[in-house]
């Protein structure tokens, strides 16, 4: 495996490959690499030819100082675990290189609606930064296809519609959530758990599926399962910033002829905040 940290060494390294027209598949991370990043490189690798990763804590997607401070950084242990999964590149790049200028003076890319809502309202210019950071990574790996992971769903749309609207020529594919045994979705901010606080954290997902049952069987309004939800979520111990139920192609509130939805939550549990979704099909109606 090759790593990179600098724009000029990563096309050194991927000049021959495109010029042999070998395709290129990204997985972009922010490190801190655990069995669901794993599932997206092998997933990468068999849908193309060479497997990029990149490493970066993006500065402009944490809305908090002491977020972007505390994020877990184990490069060297990122480095080691991609040696053994068959990547044939890590970019690492440092901040100075991606973001020479001051963040406040860059050019952004803006994903309307999309960016405002559910995580967006919860986290203000988060949508903006994984926009631009996405859009500069591809960029500058020019891979064919990109894969992320459908744990943040909603990041996952917002880059389908980026590269819709902007004709990036770039193939996106999902993947699904990596879990543990007991249902928790596989995220880096688990370590920010204490054990007490990792024994009650599954029940979000839990809640979740129990919100997809209890629709599926009643026909009482969304609004009165979802006040449900989210006091049994509360009873678990967590702090819900929403739990919601929407139509899956564009998060939107559903009408009764949307049968393609997804339910999705976000809550802090000490100090990590978690998020989750599960996708819900309604049977067609008569
Ligand atoms: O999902 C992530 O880890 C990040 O938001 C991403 C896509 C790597 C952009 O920084």
């Amino acid at each position: 495996m090759l790593s990179v940290t600098t724009p000029h060494a990563l096309d050194n390294a991927l000049a021959a490959w495109r010029q042999q027209d070998q395709s290129i598949a990204l997985v972009p991370t922010m490190g801190n690499l655990h069995a669901g990043h794993l599932a997206l490189i092998q997933h990468a690798r068999r849908v193309a030819e060479r497997v990029v990763v990149s490493v970066f804590v993006n500065p402009l997607q944490f809305d908090r100082a002491e977020d972007l401070a505390a994020y877990p950084r184990t490069l060297d242990a990122d480095r080691a675990l991609l040696e053994t999964h068959q990547v044939d590149v890590l970019f690492a790049p440092s901040a100075q290189l991606i973001y020479p200028r001051p963040l406040h003076d860059i050019s952004t890319v803006i994903v309307p609606t999309l960016s405002e809502i559910l995580e967006g309202e919860h986290r203000k210019g988060h949508f903006a930064g994984v926009a631009t950071v996405v859009c500069k990574l591809f960029n500058l790996v020019r891979p064919q296809c990109a894969v992320f992971g459908e744990k943040d769903f909603q990041q996952l749309l917002l880059i389908q519609r980026m590269v819709e609207d902007l004709n990036i020529p770039v193939n996106i594919i999902a993947h699904p959530t990596l879990r543990e045994s007991d249902g928790l979705a596989m995220s880096s901010r688990n370590s920010y758990l204490t054990p007490q606080q990792r024994a009650q954290a599954p029940a979000l997902y839990r809640t979740l599926q129990q919100l997809r049952t209890a629709l599926l069987s009643s026909a009482e309004p969304i609004a009165l399962h979802e006040a449900r939800a989210l006091k049994d979520l509360q009873a678990a111990g967590f702090l819900p910033e929403y739990l919601t139920v929407r139509r899956r192609h564009d998060l939107a509130l559903p009408t009764p002829a949307d049968r393609q939805r997804v339910i999705l939550a976000s809550a802090w549990l000490g100090k990590a905040r978690l998020i989750d979704n599960c996708p819900l099909d309604l049977p067609h109606g008569p």
